[in-house]
């Protein structure tokens, strides 16, 4: 099977294996963190790169249409998301589009709004540019998270923030906003005037029957205030090239932003990820197709055993995404003690719940995009790991 190949990527200066001893202290920990997969790219994407590299020459560059028709034709044949040319534009890196956006949208001071338990750099990325975060907290209700709207109406009406960061499908967790759902928050935007920029990194990667919908078409009002940003990285395991594009339907907001993209050269693609792209998007839906089947068997595989061996914890299903949000409530550990246990005891390089904010307490994030050989090794070392530290003891 493609996906069971045991690829060696140390020294390949890839964060999961060569950033580990920087983030961990330590570099012998098997690396289940950052979300990118274990496998390789469909031939698809290397037959065009390759084909690319063999011409030798490496000179400026500029994008063909195929490039943009590519995400025109993915985003509405595979989500019914339409938009023109002119409506999208190439961005280099999701959380740098949100930097520009903040900076270009809101000034220092003002109030940002997001969703924890979510993505670290959204926090980030607003107290860095000297804006200020304020939080609806998610609900956890026992199998999955969900919003509060009423609350989120509650603080948008009274501490007026400028814009909203969305999580769609949301990181940890991985959770498919419902049609319905979304409506209601761009309702509430667009009645308090709060630009919502959507973050739809994970979009593609549906599991189990879910359909993920795209912000900017639950409705007119979420067109016209609504910034969204998508990739093929996640997708296709092609972050190191840096492929993500930003699309606004409303002109008003599109303009005047796409042009300071543009004087900036913020926006200008380079050679070798749009070859990957327009691959990705025209010959890698098979691929595609595959890799869901293999994350969804390696979930249900992790959650089988986790419910078997290891009962103390909590696996919170995903919709979408190659991410588990695991519960460690029941370990009757807390921050440094638990990151131990995982780091020292088991060895397992885990995301730390706590860095997704308030929510994220007693949590690990536990990447399952890899072969599952190795998640079969990880999981054991963590059982291993709570017969050492007596955590099964401690239960009964
Ligand atoms: C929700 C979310 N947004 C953005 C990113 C990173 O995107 P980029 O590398 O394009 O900034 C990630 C990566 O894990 C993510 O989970």
């Amino acid at each position: 099977m493609e996906f069971d190949k045991i690829i060696n990527r140390k020294g390949t200066g890839c964060t999961k294996y060569d950033g580990m001893a920087e983030c961990y202290g330590r570099e012998d920990l098997m690396p289940m963190w950052i979300a990118d997969m274990d496998f390789e790219v469909c031939s698809e994407i290397y037959d065009a790169l390759r084909a690319r590299l063999d011409h030798k020459i490496y000179g400026y560059h500029v994008p063909p249409a195929s490039y943009w028709q590519s995400i025109i034709d993915w985003c509405g044949h595979r989500h019914n998301f339409h938009f023109t040319r002119e409506e999208v534009t190439y961005i280099p890196g999701i959380v740098r589009g949100i930097g520009y956006a903040i900076n270009f949208f809101t000034q220092k001071g003002d109030k940002i709004l997001i969703q924890p338990p979510v993505y670290h750099p959204f926090r980030q990325v607003i107290e860095g540019n000297e804006r200020v975060v304020v939080k609806n907290h998610l609900i956890d209700n026992g199998t999955t998270m969900v919003m509060d709207l009423d609350k989120l109406e509650e603080i948008i009406r009274t501490e007026r923030p400028k814009m909203m960061i969305l999580c769609n499908p949301h990181n940890p967790g991985g959770i498919i906003w419902d049609r319905e759902t979304l409506a209601k928050v761009a309702d509430i935007c667009y009645d308090n005037h709060v630009l919502v920029i959507s973050d739809e990194i994970h979009g593609d990667l549906e599991l189990f029957g879910n359909r993920y919908t795209p912000f900017a078409t639950v409705s007119e009002k979420a067109a016209k205030i609504s910034i969204v940003f998508g990739a093929p990285s996640k997708t296709f395991n092609i972050p190191g090239l840096v492929s993500s594009w930003c699309v606004i339907k409303n002109p008003e907001i599109r303009e005047s932003f796409f042009n300071w993209l543009t004087v900036n050269q913020w926006n200008e693609p380079t050679l070798f990820l749009t070859v990957a792209t327009e691959a990705a998007y025209t010959k890698g839906e098979a691929w595609l197709g595959r890799a869901l089947a293999y994350i969804e068997d390696n979930i249900r595989f992790a959650e089988d055993f986790i419910a078997k061996n290891l009962p103390e914890i909590r696996v919170m299903r995903p919709q979408a995404s190659f991410l588990l949000w695991l519960d460690c409530t029941n370990t009757h550990l807390k921050g440094k003690k638990l990151c131990e246990l995982f780091i020292n005891h088991a060895h397992l390089a885990l995301n730390d719940g706590e860095m997704f904010g308030d929510g994220g307490e007693c949590h690990m994030r536990f990447n399952v995009g890899c072969p599952r050989k190795t998640l079969e090794e990880a999981l054991q070392h963590l059982v291993d790991a709570f017969d050492e530290e007596g955590i099964h003891k401690k239960q009964k």
